[in-house]
């Protein structure tokens, strides 16, 4: 049936159901309002009181007519109306759902589709479990407002199931990539026999994945190769996401957007000590790096986070980089790229287990500007078993679901306090000095 035939059919079963509901008590003259071909209660009672002005005037009810056939008409009048009324308000709902996204879309194409910038997640085809939660929360709290587009790595196909899952979680569009044999193996220069002697010695020593020949590739993975990934070729910025993660804040802003006006390079949320044993030479690797190029360092760079003697020894903080929002073009570029490969060459991602965290942030406390590294203190987040929480975030209008207590950033083993040391900020209220 078309639609504006229902429309008038659902008017008049509408004005029928309220004359039949009070004709009792208006009997004078009828109602005047129903058009001529209009049948419903015709058969029901002889037609009288034609007017001259040839409209119908409905017929009063009789005795004749029992109290069963007026209700039972009745209701049939209202499951009309009600029929009706049901189809319009989706029909409503519908349209206004097609106005909302199209508005949607204008706006985004309005924003020149955003920024030039993707969500990066490497993981195992075992992590889609831990994932998606992560996935609703940073989409809840913040991607369903930009729909930026989130890249997945993986060094094995990923199976249908994952793809078909995650996809269905991301607003924007999903894109999944295998990452190749020559960033995800040893390289000729590493000697295998070495690199499982002290995998053997770290695995007696009990040091956290000092036994795991696939985390040692990640992390070198991470470190030099993400960002040339032919996926990620395609874009600027990035914010990684790992599995088991949590955001606990509305973020009402396109951080993204931020990095780029506010000339952003590197964002993170926790910071804190590295172990000692995972890293033994990376210091004295990077201070040969430097004495090769010594330009390499910003003059105003952020080198107090990172030694507390002026570069004589490393005091092992570092960002960390299961959350990252950071800009690529700095690591594709020299000196980043030079450096690693330096620290590539001498081996320590294999004959050590040098994380990517200590070598970006090492990089980005050297190589940039103070002012291009950034604290999203607003972003509460979780990765376990350490969370950020803003302070004070009601009074900051932050929605959250995280207690400012939960936070790390003032224990002793986090390194936010020696961020903001070195970026001159004075610390928050009620935070004491040392
Ligand atoms: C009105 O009712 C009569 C008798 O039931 C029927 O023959 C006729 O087709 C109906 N007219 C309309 C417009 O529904
Ligand atoms: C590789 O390492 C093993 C164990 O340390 C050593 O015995 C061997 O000589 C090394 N091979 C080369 C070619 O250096
Ligand atoms: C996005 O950034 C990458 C890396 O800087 C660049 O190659 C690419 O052209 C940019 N794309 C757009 C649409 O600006």
């Amino acid at each position: 049936m078309s639609r504006p035939r229902k429309r008038i059919l659902g008017l008049v079963a509408l004005l029928t159901a309220a004359y039949l509901l009070f004709s009792k008590e208006f009997t004078s003259g009828g109602i005047g309002l129903v058009t001529r071909n209009s049948n419903i209660s015709h058969s029901e009672s002889p037609a009288s009181d034609h007017t001259d002005s040839g409209d119908v005037s409905y017929p009063k009810y009789t005795a004749g007519e029992t109290t069963a056939q007026r209700l039972d008409l009745l209701k049939k009048l209202q499951d009309l109306e009600q029929q009706e009324l049901h189809y319009q308000q989706s029909e409503d709902s519908r349209h206004k759902f097609r106005l909302q996204n199209t508005f949607a879309e204008q706006q985004s194409s309005e924003f020149a589709a955003l920024e030039n910038a993707t969500f990066v997640t490497l993981a195992r085809n075992s992590d889609l479990l831990g994932l998606m939660n992560t996935i609703r929360s940073v989409e809840d709290r913040f991607n369903n407002r930009y729909h930026y587009d989130w890249v997945f790595l993986n060094n094995e196909p990923f199976t249908e199931e994952f793809v078909k899952v995650s996809s269905s979680l991301v607003s924007g569009q999903a894109r999944y990539g295998v990452i190749g044999l020559d960033h995800w193996s040893y390289p000729d220069w590493i000697n295998r026999t070495a690199a499982a002697e002290v995998r053997n010695k770290m695995r007696n020593a009990g040091i956290i994945y000092g036994d795991s020949e696939s985390y040692r590739h990640m992390c070198r993975y991470e470190s030099g190769f993400f960002y040339h990934h032919p996926l990620m070729r395609e874009y600027k910025y990035y914010w990684r996401v790992e599995p088991d993660t949590l955001l606990h804040c509305d973020i009402d802003y396109d951080v993204f957007k931020y990095m780029r006006e506010e000339k952003k390079k590197y964002g993170f949320t926790i910071a804190l000590r590295e172990y000692i044993s995972t890293i033994e030479s990376l210091w004295d690797v990077t201070r040969q790096y430097l004495s090769h190029v010594p330009d390499a360092l910003n003059s105003n760079s952020l080198l107090e986070f990172i030694s507390d003697d002026y570069g004589v020894t490393y005091n092992l903080c570092h960002f960390w980089t299961n959350f990252e929002i950071a800009d690529m073009d700095f690591w594709r570029a020299p000196p980043y790229q030079d450096y690693f490969d330096f620290l590539d060459k001498a081996g320590g991602f294999f004959y050590e287990r040098w994380g990517d965290a200590p070598v970006h942030s090492i990089a980005a406390s050297l190589f940039l500007d103070k002012k291009e590294i950034h604290f999203f203190d607003d972003i509460g987040y979780t990765h376990p078993p350490f969370t950020h929480c803003p302070m004070n975030p009601i009074e900051r209008g932050l929605t959250c679901s995280c207690l400012p207590t939960q936070n790390f950033d003032w224990q002793s083993y986090s390194c936010t306090r020696q961020f903001y040391k070195a970026q001159n900020m004075p610390l928050p209220d009620n935070i004491p000095n040392a």
